[in-house]
């Protein structure tokens, strides 16, 4: 359904280029829910953003990206509109910029049912109406016309983010792209986000990219995983493959920083920290901190390779 090849993001700012995304490729099958994971500012935001052509003015972007065959990078402005009104829509990992502050959340949860009728029959305000109720009730949300009369800010921010994820399935869309869709939110409700969305992907048939740090989170909910690293795919593969068998050495190191109830208390994390996307690491971006690096890994990008099973796919140069 979407394929995403050597996808390169950077971002122009004062001192010279940010290359963030550098070469990232997956792929996503219809019905399949896949997870994206990777400590925070590896660009995991950034790549869903470039998929949904949302990135900020000061972004370049190149590579390929694929929905269904079609050329995401290269539609016209009226074709890029249709693509996000019919197929694809976005849950944004921070719900309170996510809605605009000064309309109700009925005005705007109409406006998306209103907005996703392409051309074809136009929908009475009655049957909106309908459609926006049942929205929420898919999101657990009962008291409806309370909340489509509040204001953002009188709702909490679970409701909110409930809201955004009404907004993203009111309408039929086939992938759902949601980022960290509960991040910003206590547990107990981040638990309750996630369920309702694996719920709603099931029930409605959608294909799902989630976005978490947590691996968790990935392990319950996912079929397909990739571990993502400064702005490079490292590892990818069945999500009961990569965690029986995980290789590369910073997806060893991230499964080494859960903690563990039987274990001896908090983890080390990992020793040392991103590299600067101004000037990267030439060759592998996980060099600086791998245990196992040697020179190699300082001079040469290591490709993807297989390591496993059913696409179990690392680039080390020491796997398989
Ligand atoms: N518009 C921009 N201009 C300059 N740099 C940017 C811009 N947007 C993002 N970046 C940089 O790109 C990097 C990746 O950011 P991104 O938001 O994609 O990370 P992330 O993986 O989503 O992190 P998190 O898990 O914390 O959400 C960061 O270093 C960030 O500072
Ligand atoms: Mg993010």
């Amino acid at each position: 359904m979407l394929s995403v090849e050597d996808l390169r993001v950077s971002f122009r700012v004062y001192e010279g280029m940010l290359r963030v995304v550098d070469g990232v490729s997956f792929s996503v099958r219809r019905g399949e829910r896949v997870g994206l994971v990777g400590e925070t500012g590896c660009g995991k935001t950034t790549t869903m953003k470039a998929i949904m052509r949302i990135q900020a003015s000061n972004a370049t972007v190149k590579g390929k990206i694929l929905f269904e065959g079609k050329d995401v990078l290269g539609m016209t402005p009226g074709n890029l509109q249709r693509w996000r009104r019919n197929s694809v829509s976005m849950v944004f990992q921070d719900p309170t910029s996510a809605l605009n502050p000064v309309f109700t959340i009925g005005d705007q949860l109409r406006e998306v049912i209103r907005c996703s009728q392409d051309g074809g029959e136009r929908l009475d305000a009655a049957k909106i109406e309908k459609i926006a109720e049942r929205a929420l009730g898919d999101v657990s949300l009962g008291d409806s016309a309370r909340i489509l009369a509040n204001y953002p800010f009188q709702l909490s921010g679970g409701m909110r983010q409930r809201i955004c994820i009404a907004m993203s399935v009111a309408t039929s869309r086939q992938l759902l792209l949601a980022d960290e869709p509960g991040t910003s939110l206590d547990v107990t409700i981040q638990d309750q986000i996630l369920r309702l969305i694996s719920d709603l992907v099931r029930d409605k048939g959608l294909s799902v990219v989630l976005v978490t740090h947590s691996l968790g989170v990935v392990r319950e909910m996912t079929d397909r995983v990739y571990v993502m690293y400064a702005g490079n795919m490292v590892e990818s593969g069945l999500t009961a493959d990569l965690f029986r068998n995980p290789t590369h050495p910073y997806t060893i190191a991230l499964m080494g920083c859960v903690p563990k109830l039987s274990g001896k208390g908090i983890s080390q994390g990992i020793a040392g920290g991103m590299p600067d996307y101004l000037a990267p690491p030439k060759g592998c971006r996980f060099f600086p901190r791998c245990p196992e690096a040697k020179d190699v890994c300082r001079d040469e990008k290591p490709a993807s390779r297989e390591v496993g099973p059913d696409g179990h796919l690392a680039a080390c140069h020491f796997r398989p």
